[in-house]
């Protein structure tokens, strides 16, 4: 996200500070879904203004200082990033890098209405909205998505089968035509993205007219109201078994097409409406390459030593992987091994 970003990459591999910023996103995910699930809060202006005290009420010293870590990279990635964009001048080999990354649009977006650019506070807000979303979620499809691979070996067997029968070699495992006929790839997507969706609490909507009706309840105006995808996502009248990581569910040949057609009409892992995930196309390509690069040339077993960790059983029969609720999921492992294997 640091490259597509701003135009320079995180070396989160090489700097240890980087490193304390992964610890600093998921505090920020704590903090942000604390604050989003208090009303009071989102209404009460001096609660709003005063959150960085209020952080050291609620959150350990560590949680704190990662935060803080957090924001210090994001805003010095960003504040590079416009001074570059000022001083490129006339040099069109740099402007032309520049123009590449999201941060090129945003520093070009104008209000359509007032004509107005967007400040420096506005852009840093954009540019910590870019880091936070667009980071840990797609890390929790993928950590979700091994994990379950891990466990099902069966699935994982079929899906190699997939890629191998489609690609010859990983390296010509590119994001285009081929990948997108792998079905069985997009299946196993769609059902880690149901079953545990990296965005899985409440995200609140407030009613705008009077007497809103939603399920036959008559709520009044500025009411806050919320499904949270998860129990969306568990809803068994959508998703028979919900617990069990089945990517059938999505074959039409296999489940019938009325059953695949409720179970997409209920599928929102990136919400619906004018807030939903701009990053929605980008994060599909993400996990589409990544799992498939690696699923053709790995094999993946389980770290026996610590297989429970990471599990939580809510229907007696199918483990699932634990997600916390903060905003963004918080997962721990899974704990997997990967072995290079010969093509
Ligand atoms: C599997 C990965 C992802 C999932 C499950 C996901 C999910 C979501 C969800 C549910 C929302 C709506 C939040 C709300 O209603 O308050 C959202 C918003 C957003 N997402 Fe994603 N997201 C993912 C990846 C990404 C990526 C890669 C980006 C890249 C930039 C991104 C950027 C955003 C932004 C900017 C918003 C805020 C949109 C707005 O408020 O107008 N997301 N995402």
């Amino acid at each position: 996200m640091g490259a597509l970003s701003f135009g320079e990459s995180f070396n989160s591999l090489e700097d240890a500070k980087l490193v304390n910023a992964v610890d600093g996103i998921m505090a920020a995910g704590k903090s942000m879904g604390i604050w989003l699930n208090l009303p009071a809060f989102g209404k009460n202006q001096i609660l709003f203004k005063i959150r960085p005290f209020l952080r050291w009420l609620i959150f350990s010293a560590q949680d704190v200082k990662n935060f803080q870590n957090y924001l210090d990279v994001v805003v010095g990635m960003a504040t590079r990033r416009i001074e570059r964009e000022h001083s490129s001048g006339r040099d069109e080999k740099v402007q032309s890098s520049l123009d590449k990354d999201i941060f090129h649009y945003i520093l070009h977006s104008k209000d359509p209405e007032t004509g107005e650019s967007l400040t420096t506070s506005e852009l840093l807000a954009e540019a910590r909205a870019c880091v936070f979303a667009g980071t840990d979620t797609t890390a929790t499809a993928l950590a979700c998505s091994f994990y379950y691979l891990g466990y099902n070996p069966e699935i994982l067997a079929k899906l190699r089968g997939e890629l191998r029968a489609i690609f010859a070699s990983e390296e010509e495992i590119i994001y285009g035509p081929k990948l997108k006929a792998c079905m069985y790839l997009k299946r196993v997507i769609e059902e880690v993205l149901r079953i545990s969706n990296p965005v899985g609490g409440i995200l609140w909507r407030e009613t705008t007219t009077e007497y809103y009706c939603i399920g036959g309840y008559r709520l009044p105006k500025e009411t806050d109201v919320g499904v949270p995808i998860y129990a969306i996502h568990h809803n068994s009248d959508y998703f028979p078994n919900p617990h069990e990581f089945n990517p059938d569910r999505w074959d039409d040949a296999v489940v019938g097409a009325e059953s695949v057609t409720a179970a997409r009409k209920a599928w929102m892992p990136f919400q619906y409406g004018s807030r939903a995930c701009t990053g929605r196309s980008l994060a599909l390509m993400e996990l589409n390459l990544t799992l498939a690069r690696i699923i053709f040339s790995h094999e993946i077993r389980i770290d026996q030593s610590r297989r429970t960790d990471v599990q939580v059983c809510i229907d007696g029969a199918n483990p699932e992987f634990e997600t916390k609720d903060q905003l963004a999921a918080e997962t721990v492992g899974p704990y997997l091994q990967f072995r290079k294997v010969a093509t």
